[in-house]
């Protein structure tokens, strides 16, 4: 009876406190250590008798049930915390800091210490301790370098820290398409890392670290896309026309063909990353730029296409890595025209000049009283030197002559779209040495006829020596009629 009441009498005059946080929240398959300082009356204290603590569960018996952790070797433990509940604290100094390694949602629940000394005990059970066990919400980080470099080695790391790790080890499992295989680590470390080459092809592909618990009981992963810059890849040039859109033409091609008057659209796209600025240059001229956006797209309409449209479109694609340029010629097809053509008196006869313009270019031909002055160089009579340029042909003639022909001179110019002849009427009145001098009236009449498929224009220029002005709907006569194809 005398020993039963011993310690209710003494428990009573060691009433006192114990400072622990009164409930705490620990993630799932995680480490928590409690830090905890008790105070008791230490006239009892007489060092030569052992001082045990123990951590309960709210509930157990104090006498018959077991405590989840202490420092008392004759008491075993609660089956489910054996090697999980430490009291780390030597209870002889005051210190009654507890800790959990790999928590279970079963170790949620109350708990309480109790000091035993000889006889004497206590248990603190106003200063209770509540242990919240949830679901694992962290997620292992991935220290990654922002932009991936395409081409140079990177190395990842994946961090668990708030795995305390002692009793078993963590798992790491790597997945990803830029890795060429499934690397796993295990072991007490809380990282792991994994090294690659980073590809072109890897630029948005997800990469995941997985870090698994308590012998596989718990796991939890990150996932991050892969951030691969390169410099642009390629420049596709697209066209679109009467709203249909062609073909892409990677990089560079052959002409587009269009007739005078058409319009189209060209459209460039660039692959890169960081995107990149595009811009259509046409010669040393800029036409449309754009900022970089992703998937960018940068048209540029050419509305009724003539013939100073035609020419090298570039489209140039441009970031930080580098540039790349497609380009597209675009052939702006017309018939044959005629610039300041003119015949005059030299001194020894007659020299005509014609330049005409025409894509594809044009093929010359002179015609001298109803016949053709074939091919380039001289004869006796006639002097023929052409030049040809982009869409110019530019030739002269010379015809040797003391006096003024009574005949027609006609310069025909022609492609595939149609052909041009100009006629000069020669109309002799004085002799060229005369008037000389004289400035050239020039009457021109212009028609236009359509023939089978492509057009035919004349022009006529009475060239005359007089000084009457000759009536203009004079028909030129008839062995100078221009030659009709
Ligand atoms: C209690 O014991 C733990 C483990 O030995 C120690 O880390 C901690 O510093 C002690 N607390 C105090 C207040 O001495
Ligand atoms: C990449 O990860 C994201 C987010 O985790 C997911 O929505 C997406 O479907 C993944 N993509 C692929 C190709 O797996
Ligand atoms: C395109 O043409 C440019 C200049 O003519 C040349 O430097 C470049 O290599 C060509 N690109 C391709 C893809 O053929
Ligand atoms: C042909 O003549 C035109 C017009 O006078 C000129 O612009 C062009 O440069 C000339 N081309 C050649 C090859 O002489």
């Amino acid at each position: 009876m005398l020993l039963l009441l011993l310690p209710l009498l003494w428990e009573g005059s060691l009433c006192q406190r114990l400072e622990v946080q009164p409930s705490l929240s620990v993630l799932v398959g995680m480490c928590v250590y409690i830090p905890c300082a008790f105070d008791f009356n230490e006239v009892s204290l007489n060092g030569s008798k052992p001082l045990y603590g123990y951590w309960f569960r709210e509930g157990t018996n104090v006498l018959r049930g077991r405590p989840v952790a202490t420092n008392d070797p004759r008491r075993s433990v609660e089956e489910q915390a054996r090697g999980r509940f430490h009291l780390l604290g030597d209870p002889r100094m005051k210190n009654c800091s507890l800790r959990i390694t790999d928590t279970q949602f079963s170790d949620t629940g109350s708990y309480y210490f109790r000091l035993d000394y000889g006889y004497d005990a206590y248990s603190y059970l106003k200063d209770r301790l509540y242990v919240n066990v949830t679901d694992l919400i962290q997620k292992p980080d991935i220290s990654i370098p922002e932009v991936l470099e395409l081409g140079s080695p990177v190395t990842l790391k994946c961090t668990f820290p708030w795995a305390c790790g002692e009793n078993r080890p963590l798992t790491f499992s790597w997945m990803g398409a830029a890795l060429s295989s499934k690397p796993q680590s295990s072991g007490p470390s809380p990282s792991s890392e994994v090294s690659f080459i980073p590809g072109r092809k890897h630029h948005g592909t997800n990469l995941t670290c997985q870090v698994t618990l308590s012998g596989g009981h718990f796991s939890s992963k990150r996932t991050i896309q892969l951030n691969v810059s390169y410099a642009v890849q390629n420049v596709t040039i697209t066209v679109a026309q009467d709203n249909r859109t062609s073909d892409l033409i990677p990089g560079n091609s052959s002409a587009l063909v269009v007739k005078e008057g058409q319009s189209i659209q060209l459209l460039c796209a660039a692959n890169s990353n960081p995107p990149a600025s595009l811009s259509w240059i046409l010669g040393n001229q800029t036409l449309a730029s754009s900022q970089p956006s992703e998937n960018g797209v940068l048209p540029l309409d050419l509305p009724h296409l003539g013939p100073a449209d035609g020419g090298t479109y570039a489209c140039l694609a441009q970031n930080p890595l580098g540039s790349k340029q497609a380009s597209l010629r675009v052939s702006v097809q017309y018939p044959p025209r005629m610039l300041s053509p003119s015949c005059s008196w030299v001194q020894e006869g007659l020299s005509c000049t014609c330049s005409v313009q025409a894509e594809p270019a044009p093929s010359l031909r002179w015609w001298v009283g109803g016949r053709p002055v074939e091919g380039n160089g001289s004869s006796d009579t006639f002097q023929v030197i052409s030049k040809r340029s982009g869409p110019w042909t530019n030739s002269s003639l010379r015809v040797k002559v003391d006096r003024v022909p009574d005949t027609t001179v006609s310069c025909e110019g022609k492609n595939p779209q149609g052909t041009h002849t100009l006629l000069f009427q020669l109309l002799p009145v004085l002799s060229a040495q005369e008037h000389s001098s004289w400035p050239l009236m020039l009457t021109l009449l212009r028609g236009a006829l359509m023939g089978a498929g492509f057009l035919l224009t004349y022009g006529l220029t009475w060239l005359h020596y007089t000084r009457k002005p000759l009536g203009r709907e004079q028909p030129p006569a008839p062995q100078a009629a221009p030659p009709s194809r």
